[in-house]
Formats: C-alpha cells, sequence, structure tokens
C-alpha cells in the first residue's frame, strides 16, 4: 500500500512538471482528483485495508489528497496572475475610476458661504420642521394675516410647518446671540406648489442677517452689491426697488441686469430690508440701540442663472447624465 503511494506521488510530481498550460493543469486534475482519479482510487479503497492499518494509510492518503491538490491550486492561480512583467503594455491608457462630484445646488452653495465667509459672516442653521411661532408669528405675520398667502404652506400641526422660508433662523439666531451679529443660513424650504419649470414644493434659500449699533441700509447695500459682483463678475448692474415683507421696514428687492440671447432684462434676486424694530423686539433686542437689515435669496435660482439652467426640476431628478456636467 505504502508503495502504492510513494508511486502515485513520484507520477504526480512528474507529471505536475510537465504540465505547462491551463489545459494540462486541468487534465492533471482530473487524472488525480477527478471522479475516477488517481487520489480519489485510493481514497476509496481505504475500506478495503485491514482496520488495524487504516488509520496510518489514511492519514498517508489525505496527506497526498491535500499536497496534490494545493500544487494544482497554486498552479492555476499562477497561470491566471502570473503573467509575467514583459506581458503588461504600459503603453495603454489607464482606467479612469469614475468620482463623484458634489450636486450643483450644493457647489453653489458652497460658493455663497465662502464669499460670504470672506466678508466675515458666521454660518447658521435651523431645522426644516419648524413652529409656527418662528416661522410666522415672531417674523410679525399673525396668524390670518394676508401676508401668509405669500407662503402658502405644509403644516404638520396647529403649531408645526415645514418652513416657508429660512428667515426663522433670523429668529433662532437674534434669541441666542446678541450684536454685533453677521450670519449667514442656506437651507431648504418647502411651500405648497405645484412642480413646473420655476416653482418646486421645496427649494433652497440663503438668509442673511447683520445687527449692530449703526447699521444703515448703506451697509445691506454695500454687502449685497458685493456679493453679486462676486458671484456673477464685476460688470454685474444692480438695482433695489421698493417692496413689502411684514419684517422688514424699509423692504426691497434686489434685481440684477440679465443678458441673454433674447436679450436683456432685470431678474429678481432675493428680498431684504431693514430688520422690522417689532421683529428686534420680539428677541429682546433694543430697536433704539441696535439695527440690522436682512436678506433671503434663492440658492436654485442663483445656480441657474449661473450654469444658463432653465428648468428648476433638472436638480431634482438626480439624472446622473445630467449631474455629471457640473
Ligand atoms: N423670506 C422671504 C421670502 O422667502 C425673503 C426675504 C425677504 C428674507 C426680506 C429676508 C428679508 O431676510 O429681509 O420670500
Amino acid at each position: 500500500m505504502k508503495n502504492k503511494i510513494d508511486e502515485i506521488r513520484e507520477l504526480f510530481e512528474t507529471d505536475l512538471a510537465a504540465a505547462g498550460d491551463a489545459e494540462q493543469v486541468e487534465a492533471l486534475r482530473i487524472k488525480y482528483l477527478g471522479r475516477n482519479g488517481l487520489v480519489t482510487g485510493l481514497t476509496r479503497g481505504i475500506k478495503d485495508i485491514d482496520p488495524a492499518d487504516r488509520p496510518a494509510f489514511g492519514k498517508m492518503i489525505n496527506v497526498l489528497n491535500k499536497t496534490v491538490k494545493t500544487a494544482i491550486q497554486e498552479k492555476q492561480n499562477g497561470q491566471a496572475g502570473g503573467k509575467s512583467v514583459d506581458s503588461i503594455d504600459l503603453t495603454l491608457p489607464g482606467r479612469k475610476p469614475r468620482v463623484g462630484g458634489l450636486h450643483p445646488l450644493s457647489q453653489i452653495r458652497e460658493e455663497i458661504k465662502q464669499i460670504f465667509g470672506r466678508m466675515g459672516f458666521a454660518i447658521v442653521d435651523g431645522p426644516e420642521i419648524e413652529t409656527d411661532y418662528l416661522n410666522f408669528e415672531a417674523l410679525n405675520i399673525p396668524k390670518l394675516h394676508p401676508a401668509r398667502d405669500m407662503q402658502d404652506t405644509l403644516y404638520i400641526s396647529e403649531e408645526l410647518v415645514l418652513r416657508t422660508h429660512t428667515s426663522p433662523v433670523q429668529i433662532r439666531t437674534m434669541q441666542n446671540r446678541k450684536p454685533p451679529i453677521r450670519v449667514i443660513a442656506p437651507g431648504r424650504v418647502y411651500r405648497r406648489d405645484t412642480p413646473d419649470a420655476s416653482h418646486s414644493p421645496f427649494f433652497h434659500q440663503i438668509e442673511g442677517l447683520c445687527v449692530d449699533e449703526n447699521i444703515s441700509l448703506g451697509d445691506l447695500k454695500a454687502i449685497l452689491a458685493a456679493f453679486t459682483r462676486e458671484m456673477f463678475g464685476e460688470g454685474t448692474r444692480i438695482r433695489f426697488r421698493p417692496s413689502y415683507f411684514p419684517f422688514t421696514e424699509p423692504s426691497a428687492e434686489m434685481d440684477m441686469w440679465w443678458e441673454s440671447s433674447k436679450g436683456g432684462r432685470w431678474l429678481e434676486l432675493c428680498g431684504c430690508g431693514m430688520v422690522h424694530p417689532k421683529v428686534l423686539e420680539n428677541v429682546g433686542i433694543d430697536p433704539d440701540k441696535y439695527s440690522g437689515w436682512a436678506f433671503g435669496a434663492g440658492i436654485d435660482r442663483i445656480a441657474m442663472l449661473k450654469f444658463g439652467i432653465d428648468d428648476l426640476r433638472l436638480f431634482f431628478e438626480n439624472d446622473i447624465r445630467f449631474l455629471e456636467q457640473f
């Protein structure tokens, strides 16, 4: 028996050395480990051995079996992965890994944050589910006031709404910090709107707030002018025209002159104004000592202008062919 095992081992070693390609190694595997293979035959034969000798021979056969298996496997692996350096064509172009990128709206948001960051503004944040008080009442929009119609919204309960603008972050900030305050608050807002090219039930705004002693409308104009020119270019023309918001007095709308293939026109860029004295009172800031300005701009709007996109919905469909262009 022992002789037979040794014989097969030696035969295998010779065969293994001779097997050159994958096909020959496979043939080798069948010859030794296949259903009628030599090693398989040995294993099957164990039951015919004298029970007293079985453990010893069994062990030897097992060792041989393992040796053959490992040797074949190693040879197969070597053939698959072991190409020599000469066979790699170093002149072939590399395979480019697909890398992710920031969503265009995130890119614009980051750019806005950086511009205001350079002007000394801190970034603050507020929840998207907001209290009726902070979203409306503290901003001088009482219940049943017609100004609420401008922001027809999605209520969660009597007292909770999906915030309709980032303006409640003004209140949160002034409740927690005392002047001087210089902050911006980017975020998502919600309104009961049917989606079309320029409407969406959710979109993005950025709020700005500055409160200190001796703050004037001139400061607001200077900061917004600086922002617009950084964002859209040195020569950008802007204008302010009177408007109405319950939480600012006076209120204004800032427009930017926009040239396109269809000609030039004024485009509304953001609402702004001097923080209403009542709003300051609501957060315990003395309106006789302090004054402030605020603005709210649409991030999606700015991104559409910057990238020349004419349909807001493209931002939210997440079609990779669209997103990849940025
Ligand atoms: N919250 C206003 C809106 O969503 C925009 C706005 C107007 C914000 C004037 C302001 C502001 O901070 O001063 O329509």
